[in-house]
């Protein structure tokens, strides 16, 4: 039994646009494709290995002796805009164990497109990264800390492209702790909202690899 002292619900992590295509040819078509499908959610143990993960790489990023059977949650509730009937909202839980490799200085639990690569679709074009969160009251966050909570980080690992984040940035007086905030690369904001205690909220970031 370990403490989880937070979690975030996350769901519908896709990249591409848009998700619902009218009838004809589809311009815009999904690259990565985060939804969990109910299977997956009735028997967790599929993220654990890659010969039945086919959506996100089952040994990263998390803490070394966990898996992600045990780090996933599945609360159920109001569907999200884009899990519809066939696809259920993820929960990713952190603890005191969430340590990866010997990165001790935070908590980590970080699902990665298994497909993702360093050359990849994820790094190419035009993309658009969607995805809709919604918190959950039985694992309230700690706004006293900071939380990454959606990434996408450059080849190099020189910086993250765009951070989403929650709480109090490290080295803020935490006057915007409860809103979502927009990062670039810089760690300059270019958006933030009030987080929705309730709902679910949702998000889209273009990603405009041309222009780099
Ligand atoms: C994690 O899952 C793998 C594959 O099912 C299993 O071999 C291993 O014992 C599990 N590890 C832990 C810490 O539960
Ligand atoms: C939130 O985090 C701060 C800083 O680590 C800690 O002092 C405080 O006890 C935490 N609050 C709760 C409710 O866990």
């Amino acid at each position: 039994m370990y403490t989880i002292f937070t979690a975030a619900l996350l769901s519908a992590l896709t990249t591409a646009s848009p998700l619902t295509p009218r009838a004809g040819t589809i311009s815009c078509p999904i690259v990565f494709d985060g939804r969990i499908p109910t299977a997956f959610s009735t028997d967790p143990t599929k993220f654990d290995t890659y010969a039945t993960n086919t959506i996100y790489n089952p040994d990263y990023v998390k803490g070394n002796d966990l898996n992600w059977s045990t780090i996933l949650k599945f609360p159920g509730g109001t569907a999200s805009r884009f899990d519809g009937t066939d696809h259920v909202p993820v929960e990713v839980t952190i603890s005191d164990q969430s340590i990866f490799q010997t990165q001790k200085g935070f908590r980590r639990a970080g699902l990665q497109f298994l497909k993702d690569a360093a050359d990849g679709e994820g790094q190419k074009g035009v993309k658009t990264l969607h995805f809709s969160v919604k918190q959950d009251s039985a694992r309230p966050l700690n706004l006293t800390h900071e939380y990454l909570n959606v990434w996408h980080e450059a080849a190099d690992y020189s910086a993250d492209q765009i951070m989403f984040q929650t709480g109090t940035i490290i080295g803020s007086n935490g006057a915007d702790k409860n809103n979502f905030k927009i990062l670039d690369r810089n760690g300059k904001s270019l958006y933030s909202t009030a987080t929705d205690k309730t709902q679910w909220q949702n998000f889209a970031i273009k990603l405009d690899y041309n222009k780099k």
